[in-house]
């Protein structure tokens, strides 16, 4: 085994690094959760997770991945044979809406090129073309982890309200939660899935649905099958800071550190920490001259930057040069991007020098690759981070 000194740099789209003292926490003994102790823990952590989410509104926490919370936004709020119109923004769209037809929905699936987000121009023009109202829910993925592209929720919602579509709005921010700006309630959406793995900096294993009153309400009705991710029995529960089943005790150690410090240091702050990140990274792709895969200006997420890899050079060959050197692993293209992109994920537990290091690393990486880039790309972000 080769050895290694140092520590290993994870810029990966998520999971992401776990702060030191977010480890500490999670390290102190397993307690009863049926105990005081831990109802107190809970009260605190379901209501200090809700500015987090932009909500006065329940949030149900999961022991599972997010993709358990993918599935409770669906099985909670629909109805088998309701259609469902989702957007190809990339491979987590994709991935969400085979499982909406593996739950028995009717899937609308508008193409995309894995560039842009979600059109808000080709919604309205669905939703006026539904006279009678049978879509009944709208699924849109907030930052496409496998392209670096954010959709503008807030203008998908204008679409739902100018066309008068009762449909509800149902928000994947996994890799967005806790790094982009964010509003569940301003912005009317009924469920936001999330997940413990990225902007809120702990390890795999927790994820969440922020509920909207509507969304509650469908809940009532909806008929497809349901129990673990059944909401109501959770939020039943969680009036007196317990569970219906075991939960992860320690992962909660874990958020309550995570949430002291996100609030610590600001929502907003943490949201312009990233957009700097973003900004500088992309200053360093472009430097490079290489070309970053988010084609349009206003969809640039804050959380990871997605490199095209100019013909006839491979992302996966770059990616492996750079963890055998540098002992950095960054993320791959998936599914119709494989070896075409490698993403940087500049989210978490991040500050100014490890970006530097993360696109120093980069950069050699590319030169050692054979990759044609011009140097001047590392000293670019290099020159955002110094005037901003
Ligand atoms: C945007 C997005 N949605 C869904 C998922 C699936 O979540 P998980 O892998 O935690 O089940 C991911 C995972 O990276 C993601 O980035």
């Amino acid at each position: 085994m080769t050895s290694r000194t140092g520590r290993h740099f994870l810029q990966i789209p998520g999971p992401t690094n776990v702060p030191d003292q977010v480890l500490r926490a999670m390290a102190a003994p397993t307690i009863d959760h049926r105990g005081p102790e831990f109802a107190a823990l809970t009260t605190r952590l379901l209501a200090e997770i809700k500015p987090v989410f932009g909500t006065a509104g329940p949030v149900v926490i999961y022991p599972a991945s997010g993709t358990g919370a993918w599935e409770a936004a669906l099985v909670n709020t629909l109805s088998p044979g309701d259609r469902v119109l989702s957007f190809e923004t990339g491979h987590f769209a994709t991935l969400w809406q085979d499982m909406a037809r593996a739950l028995g929905l009717d899937v609308d699936f508008v193409p995309g090129d894995w560039r842009h987000g979600a059109d808000p121009a080709e919604l309205a023009l669905r939703l006026d073309a539904d006279t009678t109202h049978s879509i009944k829910a709208v699924c849109v993925v907030h930052n496409e982890t496998s392209t670096g592209v954010t959709s503008r929720i807030a203008e998908i919602r204008q679409v739902l309200d100018d066309t008068d579509h009762p449909a509800l709005l149902l928000v994947d921010t996994i890799s967005s939660l806790g790094s982009i700006d964010y509003r569940h309630d301003e912005w009317g959406v009924d469920v936001t899935v999330a997940g413990s793995q990225k902007g809120l900096m702990l390890p795999p294993g927790l994820s969440f649905n922020a509920v909207s009153d509507k969304a509650l309400e469908a809940s009532r009705t909806a008929r497809l099958a349901k129990s673990f991710w059944d909401w109501a029995p959770v939020i039943e529960a969680n009036r007196s800071g317990a569970f219906p089943y075991t939960p992860a005790t320690n992962l909660l150690y874990g958020l309550a550190e995570a949430l002291d410090m996100l609030a610590a240091e600001g929502l907003p702050q943490v949201h312009a920490r990233h957009a700097r990140h973003a900004a500088a990274t992309r200053a360093a792709v472009r430097g490079w001259g290489l070309e970053v895969l988010c084609a349009d200006e206003r969809e640039h997420s804050g959380s990871l930057t997605a490199v095209l890899m100019p013909d006839g050079h491979d992302a996966d060959k770059v990616r492996r040069v750079i963890l055998d050197q540098y002992d950095m692993s960054l993320g791959a293209g998936l599914g119709r991007l494989t070896g075409r992109i490698f993403r940087i994920g500049h989210l978490g537990h991040f500050n100014d020098l490890t970006l530097a290091g993360t696109l120093a690393g980069v950069q050699m990486g590319l030169e050692i690759a054979e990759v044609p880039v011009d140097p001047a790309g590392l000293g670019a972000a290099l020159d955002v981070l110094r005037a901003s």
